[in-house]
């Protein structure tokens, strides 16, 4: 039967100029090397330059990937901003990035769900373009997390970084059901409150009126990390009735290899089919997605046709899946 499907037509990522090694975090803060790369697998991170903000490049991202599609600014009339670091309370992050490409039809928004932001924008972008009410989507998922971080803690300064990454989503007619369809063929997003303060930012607009740290329970996130995602895979893999054999890439949030690794093993993912850049940029929040996927397809991993898994779980709690053929 054929209806609208949403395709992924060109990707793109951008890391900020100034890169922070495992050795130079040492001079701040008491840490090693060795500790932070046994524990998370990160050795680098990027950290945006002053003066340069969330739009700024989230803007750098959204150009390569309409390079990459082959589209101008003129093509766009949706942009969602995947953010937990906007440039300002207000407006929208996506509305300064439609002004900066020049953009001048259709919607732009954010989307607040931290580390499962990207996942959370697709489903968005996704089920709005099969209405057809858009035609042509921008998402992006874009972060200065270093603004957020307590550079004295330890415990979480080391494993978090600044970047972004973003697709262009078209609609087109297809056959969802059918043999090798392309474009998003699943989604699954979740939320549970309950567990918010596991993980979360001690400040905000309307109860300290400052912007406030990360502040996390590390083994406890650890522990929910695998089981969420696990369950959410399952389901995605349920919708399509596929199996994970079928997987040719699992693309997971770039939270620490450890998660990765974790999660491969529960899911029976052979880890070279495991797309890892956490090493390169840390956590990167809702970038870290469309960063790896980016840089998989720029490297020749990931081919036209293949069948590709996304995963990931942050603050709120919030966490979900996607599948798509590319
Ligand atoms: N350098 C050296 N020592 C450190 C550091 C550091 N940067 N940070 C903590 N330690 C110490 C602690 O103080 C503690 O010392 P103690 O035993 O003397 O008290 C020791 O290391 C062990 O601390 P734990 O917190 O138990 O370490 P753990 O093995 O749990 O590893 C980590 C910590 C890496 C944070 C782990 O819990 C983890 O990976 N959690 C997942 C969190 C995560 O990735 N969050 C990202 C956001 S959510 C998401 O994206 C999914």
């Amino acid at each position: 039967m054929t209806q609208l499907i949403t395709h992924i037509i060109g990707t793109g990522s951008y890391l900020p100029e100034k890169c922070l090694s495992n050795h130079d975090l040492s001079q701040i803060v008491e840490t090693s090397d060795s500790w932070i790369k046994a524990r998370t697998g990160i050795e680098t991170r990027h950290i945006a330059a002053e003066g340069e903000v969330t739009s700024d490049l989230a803007t750098e991202a959204a150009r390569r990937a309409l390079d990459a599609a082959g589209l101008t600014a003129d093509d766009i009339d949706l942009i969602l901003v995947a953010t937990t670091t906007p440039d300002k309370t207000f407006p929208a992050t996506a509305a300064y990035v439609q002004a900066k490409l020049g953009v001048t039809k259709g919607a732009a928004f954010d989307i607040q769900a931290v580390c499962s932001g990207f996942v959370f924008g697709l489903a968005t972008a996704d089920s709005l373009l099969k209405q057809g009410l858009f035609k042509t989507a921008l998402v992006i998922g874009a972060e200065t997390f270093s603004r957020i971080l307590d550079w004295t803690d330890r415990a979480t300064c080391v494993l978090f970084g600044d970047g972004s990454g973003a697709v262009v989503l078209q609609a087109c007619d297809g056959d969802k059901s059918a043999k090798e369809a392309r474009g998003i063929l699943a989604h699954h997003i979740r939320t549970d409150g309950e567990k918010a303060d596991l993980l979360y930012v001690d400040g905000g607009v309307s109860s300290t009126q400052t912007i406030g740290h990360v502040h996390m329970n590390g083994p406890k996130v650890f522990k929910y990390a695998v089981m969420n995602i696990s369950s959410a895979v399952m389901e995605v893999l349920r919708q399509a009735d596929l199996t994970i054999e079928d997987i040719d890439w699992f693309v997971p949030h770039q939270a620490n290899q450890r998660i990765l690794d974790g999660v491969a093993k529960k899911l029976g993912i052979n880890e070279s089919k495991v797309v890892s850049t956490v090493s390169r940029h840390a956590n990167t929040s809702a970038a870290s997605i469309p960063l790896a996927l980016d840089t998989a397809i720029r490297d020749g991993r990931i081919k036209s046709g293949q069948l590709i898994l996304i995963e990931a779980m942050g603050g709120g709690f919030t966490w979900g899946a996607s599948l798509f053929r590319i």
